[in-house]
Parts: C-alpha cells; structure tokens; sequence
C-alpha cells in the first residue's frame, strides 16, 4: 500500500501546486528608484560565521517533487563583497540590514547549537532553513529571540527534540512550518501558549510531527487569521473538533490522523474553504450535506475512513469541484447524478465503496475529467455510452463491479485514454475494434468477463501499448498477428511488456510475429486451444521474465533455446501440453529461473544435469511425463528448491539420500509417486528436509518476483484429491511416496518432520509396525499407509494428531484395536478395510472388548502448534476467492509525468480443478 499512500502525496502535492496559489509571497519590495545600502558589516561576518558551521553534503537536501533541485547556495558567500548580493540574502533597502535568508535546498549538513551567529541576525523577517539536514539539532529557545520574523520555515531539515515554548514568543509571526521533521514534539501546553500568542499567523504547517500529546480541543483556539492549516500525520486522535471559528480558512489539511467521529456539519461557515483534506482518518457518519454549500470547494479528499450513507445531492452546486476522492468509505446508495453538473470536476474516484445502480449519464457532461476510478463498487447495467465524450479522459478504472452489456463503441473517442480498466465484471459481446484508435492507450485490463468474438486486429495500431491483458474471457478465433506491430513509432522497439491472453478459447499457432516484441516481460498465453510446435524464434524474446503456454495443445519438440535465452526469465511454464522429445540440456550457469514446470507432457529421457544450474530454482515440475531415470541427486545442490515433484514417470532405483549436510534444507513438498522407485524409504532425508521441521509462520504464497499477479501453480493429489494449486502457501508441506515399490520399514526419523501436513506412503512394500514417531507429525492433516504389508497396532500415539482429517491404513495386515478419541471418532470403515485383525470403532467392538484410550488429553493439545485446516487451504486457492488485496505497481512513463498502473488483482485467474480420486 506504500506506493499508494506515495501516490496520495503526490495527487495531494500536484492539486495543491497547480490550484493553490499559497497567497503566502510577503512582501519583500526593493525600491529600485533609491541607491540600496549594502550589507552591515557585523551581519556580514555573522552570515560567513553562520556558514562555516556547516559542510556541504550532497545527500543533506531531497530532491523530489516536493523540492526543487538543491544547490550549495553558501558558496557564493564571500568575504569582503557585499552580502546583500549573497544567494539567499535579502536586505532592507534602506538601512542594509538582513531581513531575510533562505537557504532552503542547500545541502547543508551541521548541528546549530544555542551560540550560533544565527541568532545575531535580529532584523530578521523571513527565515527558511528547510530541507537541509541538521543532523538531529533541537530547535533552540534563541530561534524565538526574532521579534521581526514572520515567516519561518524549517521543514524537513532533521531537526528533532521538543519544540520550544519560545516559538510562541514570535509576535509577528504570519508564516510558520515545522512540518517533516519526523522526531520533533509539540507537547500540549506549548501548543495551546502558541496558538493563543500568535495571533498574526495566517499559514501552520506541522504535519508528520508528534503531536499525539495534543488533545484536538486545543485545536478550538487556533487563531481565527489562519488560512492555511496543515497538520497531516500528527498523530492527533479524538472526536472532530469544532473549528468553525476558521472562518478564513482556504486550506485545511487533517489527513493521517487519527480522528474519529462525524464530519462537523458546521464546515460550513469555513466559506473560503478550497482544500478540504481529511483522508485516511476514522472518520464515520454521514458526509454532511452542507459540505455542498462551499462554493470555492476544489479538492474535496476523505478516502480511507468510515465514512457511510450517500453522496449529498447537493455536491452538484460546488461548480468550483476540481476533485472528489472519496474512495475506501462505506458510501453507498446511487452516485448522484447532479455530479454530472461539476463542469471543472477532473478527478473523480469513489472506488472501494458500496455504490450501487448505474453510471449516471450526466457524466458525459465531465467534459474536464481526467480520472475516473469507480472500482470496487457494486455498480451494474451498462456502461453509458456518453462517457465516450470524455474527451480529456487519461484513466477509466470501472473494474470490479457489476456491468454487463457491451464496451460502448463510442470509447474510440477517448483520444487521451492511457488507462482502462474493465476487469472483473460481466461484459459481454465483441470487443470493440474502435478501441484500436485509442493513440494513447498503455494499459487495457479487461480479464474475468465474457467477451467472445476475435481479438480485434486493431489493436495492432496500439503503438503506446505496454500492458494487454484480455484473460478469463470466452474469446476465440486466432491469436491476431498484427499484435507483433506493437512498436512506438519513435523507437521502432515494442512497447508492449505484458500480454496476457489467458483462459480464452483462442485457437490456431502462435503467430510468429508475437516473438518479435523484443520488450515482451510477460507472455502468458495458457490455456487456449493453441496448437503446432513453438518455433525456437520465441528464444528472440530476450527480455522475458515469465513464459506461460501451458495447458494448450502444443507440440512438438521444446525449443533448446529456452534453456538459456533470456537472463531474466523467472518462470518457464510448458505444463500440460503435447511436447515430446527430451528436457532441455542447455540451462545456462547464472540462470535466474525460479520456477520450472513440463508437468503432463510426454517428454522422455534423463534429467539434464545441467538443470542444476539453475542456482534459483524454487520449484521444479516434472511429473506426468516418461521420464525414464534414476533419482536425479544433482538436484541436491539447489539450495532454494522448496518443491520437488517427479511423479508419474518412470524413475526407478534406490533414493539413498546422499552424505550431503543439508541437502534439501528448503524442501517443502517432495512428489516421488507413482514411478518404479525401490528398496528402502529415503531416510538420510528425512533428516535434512529443515523446511518440513520448523514452523514458519509467516504465510505467503509463492509468486513471480515482479508480477504479483503471477502465482506459482503446481498440481498435487492433497488429502485424495488431484488438485491444481494456483496459489501456493508457503505453509504447504507434503512428501508424497506413493505408488512406488519401496520396501523395508517406516523409519523413525520421519517423526522429525513436525510441520509436514501430508505424508502418503501407500501402495509401496512397506513392511513392519506404524512407526509410533508419526504421532510427533502434529500438524498432520492427511496421513495414508494404505496397501502396504504392515502389520502390529495402530500406535495409540496417532491421536496426538489433533489437525488429522484423512487417515488410511487399509489393505495392510493390522492388527488390535483402533485408537479411539479424538480424530479417531471421525474415520469411517473404509479408513480400515482390507486389514484382518483391527476392530474397535467405527468396526465391530473387539472380541476382549480391550480399548486405546489416550492418556491425558493436556498433552494433546501441548503438542498441536498450528492449525491449518482443509477450510484454510480451499480460502487460500479457493474457487472464486479474490486473490487478496496485494497490488503490484508497475511505474511507466507516457503522456503524463509518471503513471502508476495498477495491476489487476485477478479472481478466479487460473483455476481450481478438483477430480475425485
Ligand atoms: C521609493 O523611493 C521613492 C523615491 O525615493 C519614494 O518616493 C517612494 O515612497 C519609495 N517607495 C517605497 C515603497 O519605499
Ligand atoms: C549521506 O552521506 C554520508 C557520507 O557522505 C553517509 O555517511 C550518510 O549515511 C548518507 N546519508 C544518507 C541518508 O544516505
Ligand atoms: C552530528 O551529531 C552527532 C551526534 O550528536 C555528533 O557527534 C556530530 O559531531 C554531529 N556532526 C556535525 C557535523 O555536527
Ligand atoms: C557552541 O556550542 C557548542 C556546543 O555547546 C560548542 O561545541 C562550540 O564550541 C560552541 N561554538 C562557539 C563558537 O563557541
Ligand atoms: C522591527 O520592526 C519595527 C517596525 O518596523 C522596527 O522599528 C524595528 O527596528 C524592527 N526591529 C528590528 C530588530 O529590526
Ligand atoms: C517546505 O518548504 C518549502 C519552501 O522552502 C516549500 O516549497 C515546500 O512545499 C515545503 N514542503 C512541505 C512538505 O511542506
Ligand atoms: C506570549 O507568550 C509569552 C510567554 O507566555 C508571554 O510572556 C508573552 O506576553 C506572550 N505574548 C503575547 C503577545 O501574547
């Protein structure tokens, strides 16, 4: 959410810059017709003084954009000419003193201790030391000793400590900001002697300092002359206080606090009023009609609070309304639709509320609106077709609500469109192809709809375009070659980065003109219908980080190429396809993949060793293929590898574990199942499998590394179900051994592994006792020795597995009774069957009638740490679950200084297949 706080500032910072023209010049006048005295020689030698308390350091002053670029302004100080010509120095005409001195910007780097010759300066009126860096100072009673000054301003500049009480001895104080010097305090009762004293201030800045000790009542005295008051992330806290008082107030900065309460309704005597910000508090109620009686209202900003009800209608009369930023509230109700009268409105954004019915039409009239962000809402119908005469419209966010209906053809109006934004609804029909005149186009998202028809061929003339995304949708025909034509017309280079066409029904080869987009990031074209063999002309792509085409019908052989073209790949995903021939033998030393997936090929052969260069990797998955070779040891050196899954081929020999310490070590899901693997279980790695001992309880899913819209997918059986995990929780643990002709007993070491939530063993040549350690495995959630040749009791320790839903042991030779209690109480007949000797619920009461009780139920519940759960596992890759709320931002430079382009936050995005077993 960082980036988005970022961008508030910096929506804050543009709308204050462009549209509020700070009234606060004071008036510093030469009077050319009379001969100006020059400097004093006592404050000339106080200046050089004063600057040789500092050095110059280039990191002293920011440079971003709230500052301009800072130079050392001190060095044009000289001795012996006139300082009143100094950068920075301002004197009065007429006598020669300094009256003024801003060294704001200046690179200044040194503490300013009480005996400065700074406080030698007396004529003083204006002061800026701001954005400097004054390496901790206090603020020093002697800045209090300026009887003249009006304007002070030190922002930003590292001072820190409490603020004086002789601040407030200012008497002619007009101007004062110690605002972003984060460790500075403004206790209360300096607070209340400075508001009460400084009767002449017109401008307070004191945002991002501590004022947490300040009750907001003392706000109630603030000087009635005050124009501008900012007190942003002030840690203030408390009901909204009656400020009303304020009646010159013109701009009103509360944001980042902590306020709580109602929007005072008598805001509306605050009539100057031209930025009203009260964003990101814990402000509730209803936002108060009156509010529409401000008729020099420009920015009106209260996202992130608690804010409920409707829209006034009233708001239509504020035809001043350049801004309206009301999202992340609990509005609802219908946007109204006097809205469509605001005539200067230019931003407007109501996203993250519980808006409902339609997009009025008025808003064709916005004829100045630049973003429009309604998601996250619960807004239906069509879209109206007169918003296609937005004409200076840069951003269109509807995504996330209720449409339906078709893409209004009038949008190829919308010449200056940058952005649109229509995913996650339930449009329908043909895209239409008028879109491919939007010039200015850089982003179109309009995945999880119903679109059908082709892909317009169109949007071959795109040339801004750098992020198509068009998956979950029911879209056919070929994939248009024109989509290769994607080059800005100045560079001639690609400007599109990410394609994703995904989960359509898109059909034919790939066009071999995608392979020319040579700044193509992201290609993910899975499950289509695509066919043929990809030409080694994708290896062109040398910028790709992620490479998605599985779960098509492609064959052929895999390009050797793929194993080493782009230093940037990340994720190479072939799964689920027709591809034959070997694995590739080309992984390159210095590979950045992460992710590896041939899964349900019919590729053949070896595993190339030189796979183990791929020093990244993170997950490898080979199953479903004919594989034909042994336990692939190298692997051991890939010190990142969390999962492992060679099932289903036809691996065989023995999986000794080697004498390597900690091979393994990150290994969370390990798949060996149905191959030909014999003689004894693994047991060396049982004891190095670290990730599967400790509990991590940091939850995260595994994802590409610059797109958190890319999740890893893998395909598991879990508790009996073949499942595709399209996210995967960092939480998972699994070995799965089945269907494999391993022998010899369960070893004890397996009990180390106390985090692991699966274990299936089944359909080896198991032999011996269940081995009593499992009963340590206390997060176990599916635990399966069936068809095995085991033979004792079922340990009475197995119900210290408090979190066990699936357990089965049929079809071994058991014997005794089944332990009773707890999970116990829950298993059915078909957990057992196939085992002569058991009895004991859910069978028939033992002959003896002897039963397994647990001992003591405490050291049950000591030994469960962490709960995980089926419930928890199906919310996190669940059907339909929206895919959280992390929100990548990608930063491109296009029309406007600098956008922020929100990636989608998918739903349903690559989905979930259950079968039965
Ligand atoms: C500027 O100087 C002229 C002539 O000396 C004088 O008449 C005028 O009042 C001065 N103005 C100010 C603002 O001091
Ligand atoms: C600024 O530069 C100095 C040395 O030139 C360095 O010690 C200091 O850490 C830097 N400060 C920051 C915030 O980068
Ligand atoms: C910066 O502050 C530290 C700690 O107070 C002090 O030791 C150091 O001398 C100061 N540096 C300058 C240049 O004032
Ligand atoms: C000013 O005060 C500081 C801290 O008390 C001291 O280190 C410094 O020497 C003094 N400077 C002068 C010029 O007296
Ligand atoms: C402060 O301003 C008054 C009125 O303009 C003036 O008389 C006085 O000399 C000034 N004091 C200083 C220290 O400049
Ligand atoms: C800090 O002061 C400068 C004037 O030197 C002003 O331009 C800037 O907007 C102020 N910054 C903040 C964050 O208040
Ligand atoms: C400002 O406060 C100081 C200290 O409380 C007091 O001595 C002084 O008289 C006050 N000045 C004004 C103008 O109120």
């Amino acid at each position: 959410m960082a980036s988005l706080l970022w961008f508030a500032h910096f929506l804050s910072f543009l709308l204050f810059h462009l549209h509020f023209q700070a009234g606060s010049s004071l008036p510093f006048s030469f009077n050319s017709s009379s001969a100006p005295m020059p400097c004093q020689h006592d404050q000339s030698l106080a200046l050089l003084q004063f600057m040789k308390t500092f050095s110059i350091r280039s990191n002293a002053s920011s440079w971003d954009f709230l500052y301009p670029k800072p130079y050392p302004k001190t060095e044009s100080w000289k001795e012996g000419t006139d300082c009143c010509l100094w950068d920075g120095v301002t004197c009065e005409i007429e006598t020669g003193n300094v009256i003024g001195l801003d060294l704001s910007s200046s690179l200044l780097y040194g503490t300013i201790h009480s005996n400065n010759s700074l406080f030698l300066l007396h004529h003083l009126q204006k002061l800026d030391l701001s954005n400097n860096d004054f390496n901790q100072s206090q603020i020093v009673p002697q800045f209090g000793q300026f009887l003249n000054l009006t304007y002070l301003n030190l922002n930003h500049s590292v001072f820190e400590g409490q603020i004086p009480l002789e601040i407030s001895y200012l008497p002619a104080l007009v101007s004062l900001d110690l605002s972003r010097n984060y460790d500075l305090i403004l206790e209360t009762s300096i607070f209340n002697e400075l508001v009460q004293n400084l009767t002449q201030l017109q401008q307070l800045d004191l945002s991002e300092i501590n004022m947490s000790l300040v009750g907001p009542s003392s706000l109630m005295n603030l000087s009635s002359s005050l124009t501008s008051l900012k007190l942003s992330e002030c840690q203030l806290q408390g009901k909204f206080p009656d400020i009303s008082h304020l009646s010159k107030l013109v701009l009103l900065d509360l944001s980042y606090n902590n306020f709580s309460g109602e929007i005072p309704s008598s805001f509306e005597n605050l009539k100057q009023l031209y930025t009203l910000y009260l964003y990101n508090n814990n402000l509730n109620g209803q936002i108060p009609s009156s509010l529409g009686s401000l008729k020099e209202l420009s920015s009106l900003v209260l996202f992130d609070n608690d804010l409920n009800g409707e829209i006034p209608s009233s708001f239509g009369n504020l035809k001043q309304l350049h801004t309206l930023y009301l999202s992340n509230n609990n509005l609802s109700g219908q946007i109204p639709s006097s809205l469509g009268s605001l005539k200067e409105l230019s931003l407007l954004i109501l996203f993250g509320n519980k808006f409902n019915g339609e997009i009025p039409s008025s808003f064709g009239n916005l004829k100045q609106l630049d973003i429009l962000d309604l998601h996250s809402n619960s807004l239906s119908g069509q879209i109206p077709s007169s918003l296609g005469s937005l004409k200076e419209l840069s951003l269109m966010d509807l995504c996330s609500n209720n449409f339906n209906g078709e893409i209004p053809s009038s949008f190829g109006n919308l010449k200056q469109l940058g952005m649109l934004y229509l995913h996650n609804n339930n449009l329908s029909g043909q895209i239409p192809s008028s879109l491919g005149s939007l010039k200015e186009l850089s982003s179109l998202i309009l995945l999880d709809n119903n679109f059908n028809g082709e892909i317009p061929s169109s949007f071959g003339n795109l040339k801004q375009l750098h992020i198509l995304d068009l998956h979950n949708n029911s879209l056919n025909g070929q994939i248009p070659s024109s989509l290769g034509s994607l080059k800005e017309l100045s560079s001639l280079l690609s400007s599109l980065v990410y394609l994703d066409l995904s989960n359509n029904l898109l059909h034919g080869r790939i066009p071999s003109s995608i392979f020319k987009l040579a700044n193509l990031s992201v290609l993910i074209l899975s499950s289509n219908k695509l066919i043929g063999e990809v030409s080694s002309a994708v290896c062109e792509l040398n910028s790709l980080e992620i490479l998605d085409l599985s779960n098509n019908s492609l064959n052929g052989f895999i390009p050797q190429c793929l194993g080493n073209f782009s230093d940037n790949l990340s994720v190479l995903h072939l799964g689920m396809n027709k591809f034959h021939g070997t694995i590739l033998e080309t992984f390159s030393i210095g590979s950045n993949l992460r992710y590896l997936n041939f899964n349900g090929n019919q590729l053949q052969g070896r595993i190339p060793p030189s796979i183990s260069n791929c020093i990244n990797l993170e997950i490898l998955d080979l199953g479903n293929n004919n594989i034909d070779d042994t336990f692939p040891y190298f692997l051991e050196t890939l010190s990142k590898l969390q999962i492992l899954i060679l099932k289903s081929n036809k691996f065989h020999g023995l999986v000794k574990g080697t004498f390597a310490n900690y091979s393994f070590s990150k290994l969370r899901i390990f798949d060996l199942s149905n191959n030909l693997f014999s003689g004894p279980l693994p047991a060396k790695y049982f004891n190095d499998f670290k990730a599967m001992m400790i509990f991590d309880l940091n939850m995260k899913y595994m994802g590409a590394p610059n797109y958190s819209s890319y999740d890893y997918s893998v395909s598991l059986t879990l508790k009996g179900l073949e499942i595709e995990l399209v996210k995967i929780q960092t939480l998972l643990t699994s070995i799965d051994l089945s269907g494999n002709k391993f022998t010899g007993e369960i070893p004890q070491s397996i009990g180390k592994l106390e985090s692991l939530k699966l274990l299936n063993l089944s359909h080896n040549q198991l032999t011996g006792n269940i081995q009593p350690s499992l009963g340590n495995l206390s997060n176990l959630e599916s635990l399966d020795l069936s068809s095995n040749l085991l033979v004792g009791r079922i340990p009475m320790q197995l119900t210290y597995l408090t979190f066990l839903e699936v357990f089965r042991v049929s079809h071994n030779q058991l014997e005794g009774p089944i332990p009773e209690g707890k999970q116990f109480n829950t298993f059915d007949n078909t957990s057992y069957e196939g085992n002569l000797g058991l009895c004991g619920f859910p069978l028939e009461k033992c002959d003896n009638g002897e039963r397994q009780q647990p001992t003591s139920s405490k050291e049950i519940d000591s030994k469960s740490k962490i709960g995980f759960g089926w419930k928890a596992i199906s919310a996190g890759y669940g059907c339909g679950v929206i895919f959280g709320i992390a929100m990548g931002y990608v930063v491109f430079k296009t029309r406007k200084p600098t956008w922020f382009v929100r990636m989608v936050e998918g739903e349903g995005h690559r989905k979930l297949k259950r079968f039965s077993n």
